[in-house]
């Protein structure tokens, strides 16, 4: 063959114009629907362009919803406007779902405003108090405003409780001399501050900001300024970003999903060398997500739960639709056959299917049946094109004979 397998793709040309304009690391300078959000968060903040102490904030919100986006926006620009004033700003970001302890919190606070001179704190080791110390002395010797962004700080609470924020609270109580400091706190859960000790909650006192789920318009809207700036222009089919906020839309708003939905679909359009991206890439994007979404679920179920997934999935495939707990019960006593495993009450295995629906695997309606009391009606979630036993193969070696065994299975007149 002549040439270079590469070159008629290098020759092609992109429907990228800026890919990263479409990542999750980008922080975008417009952030539409998101005003009011970005109007208080200002509003506190230029309390430290005048020199004085910005309130603590906590923002709350489901995932995607531009909390961490906004807040670096902010904090970027607030930066800015201090040097330009000759104000000392500086901000600090710390994901406390990786750096969980307090210790380390510490650590990469005072790291980040690290001199010349000054020692590194090692990743471990020295007391904690040295390292509070520490981080007193050289905020104090910069001087100025220092804003603490812990991000998922629900996690690093959840995991070792309140301490870390109370000596950062205490901070702004006579142990800083000569700078300030504010905390803002990022995190999915509204009921987060009532697992703080009261004493700590009530010196964080901090400004609620509450970000809604955006709506499928809202999210058009947050696409197309993406997409403005990281797409090519014309290589959009003008049904694309409306399919992709819709889709997002259903899952609680979520403003990555819709990210994530518009990138994969360029993806696949690349891929088949296409001109434009069209509503059948959107959906080969959309299987993809969920097949990613979906598969580490199905393969990190426990045994006992594959077993109860096995036994819905064949009965499904067998053509029976709304089984009841009953008839999954009687299937999976003949899987725990073949697995070798002990079978689990009714009692159990309902609750193994309850568990199941909250991960979105199935669903599984209580309905009424009169005088017999309720029953569940209980369907698979999964898309057709989903391998669940393939997953379940590979994922644990008994499930192999289970799946290669022969099963009655019952079938309704
Ligand atoms: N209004 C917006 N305009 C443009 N892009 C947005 C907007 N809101 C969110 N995004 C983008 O959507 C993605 C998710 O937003 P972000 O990371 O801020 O969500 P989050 O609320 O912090 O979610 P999580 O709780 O999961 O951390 C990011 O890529 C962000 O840049
Ligand atoms: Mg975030």
């Amino acid at each position: 063959m002549a040439g270079n397998i590469f070159e008629h793709l290098l020759q092609a040309g992109s429907l990228f114009k800026d890919r990263r304009a479409l990542s999750h690391g980008f922080t975008p300078t417009s952030l539409p629907h998101r005003d009011n959000e970005i109007k208080t968060l200002v509003h506190n903040f230029v309390e430290a362009l005048h020199g004085h102490a910005p309130s603590n904030m906590n923002l709350y919100g489901v995932p995607g919803s531009g909390k961490t986006a906004v807040t670096r926006h902010v904090c970027r620009e607030l930066k800015e406007k201090g040097a330009e004033l000759g104000q000392p700003i500086h901000t600090i970001e710390i994901n406390c779902r990786n750096i969980d302890t307090k210790y380390r919190v510490l650590a990469e606070i005072g790291n980040s405003i690290r001199s010349d001179d000054d020692k590194l704190i090692p990743f471990t080791g020295w007391p904690a108090d040295k390292v509070f110390e520490i981080v007193r002395e050289r905020m104090d010797s910069l001087a100025g405003v220092h804003v603490i962004v812990l991000d998922e700080i629900d996690h690093l609470v959840r995991k070792v409780g309140d301490d870390l924020l109370y000596s950062l609270t205490s901070l702004n109580i006579g142990l800083l001399e000569n700078s300030f400091c504010c905390i803002v706190g990022i995190s999915n859960d509204l009921a987060f501050t009532e697992i703080l000790d009261p004493r700590v909650e009530s010196r964080l006192a901090p400004i609620d900001v509450v970000f809604n789920p955006y709506n499928a318009a809202q999210l058009e809207d947050v696409l197309s300024t993406r997409a403005a700036k990281g797409i090519v222009d014309e290589g959009l089919d003008g049904a694309v970003i409306p399919l992709c906020a819709a889709l997002a839309a259903k899952e609680h708003g979520d403003a990555r999903r819709a990210l994530d939905l518009l990138r994969i679909s360029v993806l696949k359009a690349e891929l088949e060398e296409c001109d434009v991206v069209t509503l059948n890439h959107v959906r080969q994007a959309q299987n993809q997500l969920e097949f990613d979404q979906i598969t580490p679920a199905v393969a990190g179920l426990p045994l006992q739960q594959k077993l109860v997934l096995f036994s819905i999935l064949i009965n499904e495939q067998n053509g029976l639709r709304n089984v009841s707990t009953g008839e999954v019960y009687s299937t999976y006593e003949t899987a725990c056959n073949h697995a070798e495993e002990r079978p689990l009450t009714t009692r159990r295995v309902s609750s193994l299917i309850s568990d199941l629906d909250m991960l979105g695997i199935i669903s599984a309606k209580t309905v009424s049946k009169g005088r017999q009391g309720r029953s569940k009606r209980i369907n698979s979630c999964l898309t057709p094109s989903f391998d669940a036993f393939q997953v379940m193969r590979t994922s644990d070696s008994v499930m192999g004979d289970v799946i290669d065994a022969r099963y009655r299975l019952q079938k309704r007149l």
